[in-house]
């Protein structure tokens, strides 16, 4: 496969660290210095339904596809209002397209599973020519806003590509280990006659520094794996894009691979934490920055709740 549009979706409400010193116990140089985080996007007018709509149309306009080319929707997402219909389903209708429709939630690393199940669809359904992928997702929503030690580390938003066949995936690496524990949140179903909990109705619980260990240590074996996998060597790539969820994270990865800052694009200072949302995003601005060109090695990393782990190295191509 290869990419050949991208788009993205922002909410409109920047939340600045001063902003959240306002009403929790922390600070914009604690947030900043331990994080990297100046401000993110939060969801108030706006919903992420609109959000993942706008991604979506923006990527389908970039690939210079029209939406009854759009054979297949996946949709990354953690959680949102509604648990059925899939998001996609929703998105589906929005944009008017009538093609099949998936949602997966793959947590933080849902735009790598997602890159991956559209390979495989490429190859195995010779009807399918083009799938749009949309990650979007509202953290903020299961967060503990009374509680300062997750709260700041998330933003909103939804990132979109459109995928086709090509040859431009040179290799890609999925893990999971179940560590439930380190990252999670629960949702309270409805009692039934016959069970009634009471547990599982959130917010977010992360073990943070089991997290950013995690998160270290896969992403560099990830990396050098899809490195190994597609015989390239880190002076041939590009740019490193990794998930966002905190410039610490990312500097540690950098420093372990023994690579120059300027590989490792970053735009958590603006919109932090924003999930499986965080590499199209990124990507999008990139593309949009002139910073992409035709025949550039990428490698893409993510790592989150699971505990899941994918990585790949893609090609760029131009969709000139
Ligand atoms: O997408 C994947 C999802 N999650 C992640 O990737 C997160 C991975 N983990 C991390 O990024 C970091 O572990 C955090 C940013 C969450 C925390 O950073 P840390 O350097 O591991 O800090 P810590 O948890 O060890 O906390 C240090 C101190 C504590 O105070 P004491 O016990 O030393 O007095 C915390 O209570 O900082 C305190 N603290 C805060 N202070 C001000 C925790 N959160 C805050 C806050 N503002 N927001």
């Amino acid at each position: 496969m290869k990419i050949l549009g991208t788009g993205k979706a922002l909410p409109t409400l920047s939340v600045t660290n001063d902003m959240l010193a306002q009403f929790l116990n922390t600070s914009d140089t604690w947030i900043s210095t331990r994080t990297g985080i100046k401000e993110r996007r939060l969801l108030s007018k706006e919903d992420l339904i609109d959000l993942s709509t706008i991604a979506s149309e923006q990527a389908i306009q970039d690939a210079h596809l029209k939406v009854s080319d759009i054979d297949f929707i996946i949709c990354s997402n953690v959680a949102n209002t509604y648990v059925t219909p899939a998001l996609s389903c929703i998105v589906q209708g929005n944009i008017n397209a009538t093609c099949p429709c998936i949602d997966i939630n793959g947590a933080c690393s849902g735009f790598i599973y997602a890159l991956d199940i559209a390979e495989s669809y490429l190859q195995a359904k010779k009807e399918i020519q083009n799938i749009l992928i949309v990650c979007a997702e509202e953290p903020s929503r299961f967060t503990n806003w009374k509680e300062r030690d997750t709260s700041v580390l998330f933003g909103d938003g939804a990132g979109a590509v459109v995928v086709t066949r090509g040859n431009n995936l040179k290799s890609i690496n999925l893990t999971t280990s179940s560590k439930v524990d380190a990252l999670y949140y629960q949702r309270k179903l409805e009692d039934t006659p016959y069970e009634e909990k009471n547990e599982g109705n959130g917010p977010l619980v992360m073990q943070g520094k089991d997290v950013f260990k995690l998160a270290v240590t896969s992403s560099v074996s990830d990396i050098e794996t899809v490195m190994n996998k597609a015989n390239v060597k880190p002076e041939n790539i590009k740019y490193f894009v990794l998930h966002q969820a905190n410039i610490r994270i990312i500097d540690t990865i950098r420093q372990q691979l023994n690579l120059p800052e300027e590989k490792f694009p970053h735009n958590i200072e603006r919109y932090g934490n924003t999930s499986s949302a965080s590499i199209p995003i990124l990507l999008d601005e990139m593309r949009k920055d002139d910073q992409l060109k035709n025949g550039d090695l990428l490698v893409l990393s993510a790592f989150g709740a699971g505990f899941t782990t994918g990585a790949c190295v893609i090609e760029w191509s131009e969709n000139l």
